[in-house]
């Protein structure tokens, strides 16, 4: 065998063994996924019995509602609940694709306004009684995770807003912080995004904070506080106001330069 030959033999071998490797990989993922969504359907059946009182309510552009019972999955999305008493409420049309709500606990309320297009987002209720998560009429999101955990929080999204890819909010800070006297200081109340706001990627919302109407969080940013001004642009970590008097709109910027005729 020459030394070409060789060389040729080794090569093929290894390209076998990428081969295999890839394949391999590919039949592990599977696996993977086909053993999640039997543990979903598992976990469908006991948890039917188990909780009580769990509604998802789909209202259609008639008003009619349709009620489920528990759990539901569609495709491209679910909802699970392990607790009692919690209401999902979607207003048709609404385009949701790779959406999962997870509630673990009692008394909460979830609302999807009509025209919402949710994309690669969760929206996670652990722990925490009477919450209401509420995302307003023609907001799209392009990968967002709400959680909370405490009692009583509201996170709200106004109407027509616009979120990127990577965006958090937290409505909590998971842990407590007291004073020297004990005195819980971080308890998470509200998250408020008012309507027609843009927020970029990978930007991460806290508790107690509120995005002003007509304004834009820029990527990257960290928000902390309530800011009461409209049409700002915030940025930054913490975020800060630094622009004053900007309007946003949807279509890229050289279809609006031609629509507009500037
Ligand atoms: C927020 C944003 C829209 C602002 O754009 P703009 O109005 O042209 O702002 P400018 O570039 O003039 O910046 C204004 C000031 O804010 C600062 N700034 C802008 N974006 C910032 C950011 N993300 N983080 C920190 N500072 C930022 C600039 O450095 C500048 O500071 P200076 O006044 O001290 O020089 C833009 O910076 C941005 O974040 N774009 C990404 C949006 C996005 O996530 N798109 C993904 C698809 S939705």
């Amino acid at each position: 065998m020459t030394i070409h030959d060789k060389y040729v033999n080794k090569y093929y071998k290894k390209g076998d063994i990428v081969i295999t490797k890839y394949i391999l990989g590919i039949v592990i993922l599977n696996l993977h996924f086909t053993l999640t969504k039997i543990k979903r359907i598992i976990q469908y059946y006991l948890n039917l019995n188990k909780y009580k009182n769990n509604y998802i309510i789909v209202v259609d552009k008639y008003g009619n509602e349709k009620k489920y019972k528990n759990c539901l999955h569609m495709k491209g999305f679910y909802v699970h609940f392990k607790g009692n008493n919690n209401v999902v409420k979607i207003f048709q049309p609404a385009k949701l694709k790779s959406l999962g709500i997870n509630i673990h606990s009692d008394n909460n309320t979830v609302i999807l306004e009509k025209s919402v297009d949710i994309y690669k987002s969760k929206i996670n209720i652990f722990d925490g009684e009477h919450n209401t998560i509420k995302i307003g009429a023609d907001t799209t999101i392009n990968g967002l995770l709400i959680q909370t955990y405490e009692d009583n929080s509201v996170v709200t999204i106004g109407k027509n807003c616009m979120i990127s890819c990577g965006v958090e909010m937290w409505c909590t800070d998971s842990h407590t912080i007291t004073d020297l006297n004990n005195r819980v200081i971080n308890i998470g109340m509200s998250i408020e995004l008012e309507d027609h706001v843009w927020v970029g990627k990978d930007v991460k919302i806290g508790k107690n904070t509120r995005i002003p109407k007509d304004s834009i969080v820029g990527w990257g940013a960290v928000v902390t506080k309530k800011f009461d001004e409209r049409n700002v642009v915030l940025a930054g970590n913490p975020a800060k106001i630094v622009k004053h008097n900007i309007m946003w709109a949807r279509p890229r910027v050289r279809d609006f330069l031609k629509m507009s005729g500037n």
